[in-house]
């Protein structure tokens, strides 16, 4: 008999765990009964949005990357900031280059009409971010859903969390391991700058001022350089705030491929984080396999889209499910 107490009383335990682990986790189709048009209302948002202007679809991409590496994929990168309290919108990662806020604010206001407070700004930028991917990419995936969202936002976060565009490899690869995701991962997702731009800012020190004895960086191509001179002035004579932007991928600016990986085998990346990758001999490898098979990147690259939306989530009662992307309840 007082076995058998044991034994029931083991099962419940395990029952209970496994149901809580169950129902906490991340599920395909979390709102097919409680807001079944949610995803259509966002993919429906996202592509009349990129349609207009295809960059967009690099800004949520983008969007969904500095929301899920600062405090989780928790939609603190949408707060706005308050008196006083500065949010991550404020930090120079963020400011003024994020984009495409307005198109999450419309797919939210267009969800909360037909179902209140029940799917969260998290959720909803994953969304916006695959159904980018599968609009400039025809990359298509299924994105388990469930996130809650935050309610902090602090404006010195994403410094100590995002990586800056002078990393080399090595840093980068510290810098995602830290958040969960392998080397390869690292690479496949840096394909993410197969589309969209960055401002001269974030990478003129290798056309102007590069070290001591060198003022271009030598692992750019130097017809390139004097490509990216012509559009980037040097830093000293770009007063008035004028900051211009050129595109991260020189041979399909507006396509999210592998051709990023051609350009690093070209010398034509951009950023110094871009062209580490090829120049350093832990990652050179994974960079000529992704520029030889784009099938396998795509596939890839949908799984680590897939894994980064799952980092340092809000689930069950944690959290809340915000009104507006903009402001905590
Ligand atoms: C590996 C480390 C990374 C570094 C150092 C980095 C850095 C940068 C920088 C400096 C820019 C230019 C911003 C500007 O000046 O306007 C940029 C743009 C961009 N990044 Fe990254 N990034 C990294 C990884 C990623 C990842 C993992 C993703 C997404 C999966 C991503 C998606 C993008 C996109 C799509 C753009 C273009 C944005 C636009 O056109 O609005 N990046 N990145
Ligand atoms: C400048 O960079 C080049 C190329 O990376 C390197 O060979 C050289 O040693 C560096 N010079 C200084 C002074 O750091």
């Amino acid at each position: 008999m007082p076995t058998l107490k044991i034994c029931m009383v083991f099962f419940l335990t395990m029952c209970t765990m496994a149901c809580v682990s169950w129902a906490s986790s991340l599920k395909v189709g979390f709102y097919r009964t409680s807001c079944p048009s949610a995803e259509a209302i966002v993919r429906k948002a996202v592509s009349k949005a990129v349609s207009r202007n295809p960059g967009i679809a690099a800004g949520l991409i983008r969007m969904h990357f500095h929301d899920c590496f600062v405090r989780g994929c928790d939609a603190s990168v949408l707060l706005d900031s308050t008196p006083g309290n500065p949010s991550e919108k404020e930090h120079p990662a963020n400011n003024p280059s994020l984009r495409g806020f307005e198109v999450i604010d419309e797919a939210k206001s267009e969800i909360e009409a037909q179902c209140p407070q029940t799917v969260s700004c998290a959720d909803i930028l994953a969304f916006a971010a695959r159904d980018s991917a599968y609009n400039v990419g025809g990359i298509n995936y299924a994105v388990p859903s469930g996130r809650r969202d935050g309610r902090v936002s602090l404006k010195d976060e994403p410094s100590l969390n995002l990586p800056p565009p002078s990393f080399n490899a090595k840093e980068l690869e510290e810098n995602f391991a830290r958040k969960g995701l392998n080397l390869d991962e690292m690479v496949t997702l840096s394909g993410a700058h197969s589309i969209g731009v960055s401002h001269c800012s974030a990478f003129s020190t290798r056309l102007y001022s590069f070290n001591a004895t060198h003022s271009q960086d030598p692992s750019m191509d130097p017809i390139f350089a004097r490509h990216l001179k012509a559009k980037c002035p040097p830093p000293s004579n770009s007063g008035n705030g004028r900051d211009p932007t050129v595109p991260l991928d020189v041979l399909t600016p507006n396509r999210l491929d592998n051709k990023y990986y051609t350009d690093l085998k070209n010398r034509h990346g951009v950023l110094t984080s871009d062209q580490t990758l090829l120049s350093s001999p832990s990652t050179a490898g994974i960079v000529r396999n992704n520029a030889r098979n784009g099938a396998a990147w795509s596939n890839k690259f949908a799984a680590a889209m897939v894994k980064m939306g799952s980092i340092d989530i809000l689930k069950g009662s944690q959290g809340e499910v915000r009104k507006n992307c903009r402001v905590v309840n």
